[in-house]
């Protein structure tokens, strides 16, 4: 979840850094720092996100860059990355999660080595300090000392007098090298480099490269222990869409792209879209995995599955995928939905699979990830690059993929276009000022509550908790989702005089989720309705347009919306929500 980029060519290497980590700010904002390499290496790294931190300007024409999200170790400046050796002459910077840490750096300490960081990351620059001490070259020091490591990791790496950039990659992070005219540009998302060159090698895992003002690129991968060739790709992504143009935050813009976005994710070839339903049909098994709001699409889509096309699909956490991995057999279908296709529990959810001789098919956003380089079949959202923290446009268009999916599987592909295109202006309207303004008022009034239960029924029940979590992430404010029958068996002890109550309510199911905010109200719950419909028990209503069946796709913009004004009204930075990344990489 921290992010890496190197550079090293002709150029100035600081501004192209600076340049991209901000793209890869994403992926943690606990902390960043630059290693520029000249004649003398020049180290400056420091707390805060990156537009709060001073960095001097440095020349060079190498360096390696890090922005953190702490897993090992608090947020403090000596814990920030570059790392380096006792002598300052070898720095690194990393992603992921070095296991053995603690016995390689009692190791390291009983030889004297002087560690000043409490991360994982820091024996990486002294056991290659102790190999090149030994008499091996920097390149031999930093196989040897890859060997040692247990862990999934991306790592770039630096010696002063060596004119080259050593890194690596182990497991399910990713980095990627971009080519440019003038150089290379490691980084573990082509984001940060897409404005230099599309022209990229994908590093496999115990890849390990060397990238050389003299020499060029050598790639040399651990488990095959030789030299190795990879070819050299072009990026489909563009860097487009990254910059906030006239909103004030991503968030917002993200948000308001939806009526696009919904379109862009039904761009496929219909083709696919009838093997993978062939696939569904003949499967012994299929199972939907994700993470966040990448699962509670999964959930959205059970439901959808289950009503439209009649076919029942088990839908898991990534994370606890372990536990239904006995049921993996060549005849399962695994789908692995993931927005940025790098999340790690989904990506071991993948290995797994396929492990067991399953089928994977990826539902992902970007287009170069790991998921999408090895499921064996994807498709894409479209959603363009999503970078606030907090998962909107690409829920809606996972769920927009699913619900394509099941009217697929019923003989309704067409019809299934057409409904779900002709929410474009439903959507529009429920991004608009006036809409915004609406629900900047309720937001007025909510900012100072300490807690908000919301409800649903079917797949509303997947809307409410997703709802729940854009409020919890982005305001900081106490939110929890039920299924509406199962208040009564122990939340509603909860509810007292006021305690807002938001309860999602299609027209065509109405009559028990109306029963259970009754249960609510009767308790004192102040009642938020997201209707089509006013109801007589509303406090409050968010009208909505009746979308039936895709309902979840409509209901979750105004509570988006109204997540994004919570945060707004409580001076929160609503791209960067505190303690957390968008990009997960440590299981
Ligand atoms: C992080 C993000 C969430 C996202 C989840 C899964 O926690 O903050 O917004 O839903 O990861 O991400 P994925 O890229 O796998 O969809």
């Amino acid at each position: 979840m921290c992010g890496i980029i190197g550079y090293i060519g002709k150029r100035n290497a600081f501004p192209i850094l600076r340049n991209g980590l901000a793209k890869l700010e994403y992926r943690g904002y606990d902390s960043a720092g630059i290693a520029i390499l000249s004649e003398e290496l020049c180290i400056q790294k420091d707390v805060g996100k990156l537009q709060e931190i001073q960095f001097e300007e440095f020349e060079g024409p190498i360096g390696i860059a890090h922005v953190r999200w702490a897993t090992h170790g608090r947020v403090s400046k000596e814990n920030a990355h570059p790392h380096s050796d006792c002598h300052n002459e070898i720095v690194i910077v990393h992603n992921g999660i070095i296991e053995n840490y603690r016995e390689l750096k009692a190791k390291l300490m009983g030889k004297g080595h002087v560690f000043r960081s409490e991360t994982d990351s820091e024996v990486v620059p002294h056991l290659i300090e102790e190999f090149t001490a030994e008499g091996f070259s920097f390149e031999e020091a930093v196989i040897h000392a890859l060997r040692m490591l247990e862990g999934s990791y991306t790592i770039l790496a630096l010696k002063r007098g060596e004119q080259k950039i050593a890194g690596a990659r182990k497991g399910s992070r990713s980095l990627t090298l971009g080519i440019s005219d003038d150089g290379f540009l490691p980084a573990s998302d082509v984001l940060a480099f897409l404005e230099w060159t599309n022209k990229v090698v994908y590093l496999k895992s115990e890849d390990v490269f060397f990238a050389d003002a003299a020499r060029g690129l050598r790639i040399y991968n651990l488990a095959e222990d030789r030299f190795v060739k990879r070819p050299v790709d072009r990026v489909k992504c563009s860097a487009e869409g990254v910059e906030r143009g006239e909103f004030e935050h991503l968030m917002l813009k993200e948000i308001s792209e939806q009526d696009e976005t919904i379109l862009r994710a039904l761009q496929q070839d219909e083709e696919v879209i009838q093997g993978i339903c062939d696939k569904m049909h003949h499967a012994i098994g299929t199972f939907f995995v994700g993470c966040g709001s990448s699962y509670h699409a999964c959930l959205a889509g059970s439901y959808m599955f289950s009503k439209t096309a009649k076919l029942h699909v088990n839908v898991a956490l990534a994370s606890e995928f372990e536990h239904y991995e006995h049921f993996l057999t060549d005849k399962t279908l695994v789908f692995a939905v993931s927005q940025s296709g790098e999340t790690a529990d989904v990506l071991d959810a993948v290995s797994a699979a396929k492990r067991r001789g399953s089928t994977v098919v990826g539902i992902v956003n970007r287009d170069g990830s790991i998921l999408a380089r090895e499921s064996d079949s994807q498709l894409f959202m479209n959603s363009g690059p999503e970078i606030c923290v907090l998962s909107t446009k690409t829920y809606t268009s996972q769920v927009v993929l699913m619900d394509l999916l099941a009217y697929a599987l019923a003989g309704k592909y067409e019809e299934g276009l057409k409904k779900i295109g002709g929410l474009y202006l439903d959507i529009y309207n429920l991004t608009s000022r006036s809409m915004r303004d609406y629900l900047a008022r309720l937001a007025r009034m909510l900012r100072d509550t300490r807690d908000i239960y919301l409800i649903g029924r079917g797949a509303q029940y997947a809307t409410a908790l997703e709802a729940a979590l854009k409020i919890k992430e982005v305001s900081y404010i106490h939110a929890e989702a039920f299924a509406g029958g199962e208040i009564k068996h122990g939340t509603l002890a909860l509810i007292e005089d006021e305690v807002p109550c938001i309860v999602f309510v299609s027209n065509g199911n109405k009559n028990k989720i109306l029963s259970n905010a009754e249960e609510l109200k009767s308790r004192g719950g102040y009642i938020i309705g997201v209707s089509p419909e006013n109801e007589a028990i509303f406090d409050h209503w968010i009208k909505v347009p009746d979308a039936e069946e895709l309902n979840p796709i409509i209901q979750i913009i105004p509570m988006q919306v109204l997540a994004y004004q919570l945060a707004v009204y409580k001076g929160l930075d609503p791209d960067k929500p505190r303690n957390l990344a968008k990009c997960v990489t440590v299981t």
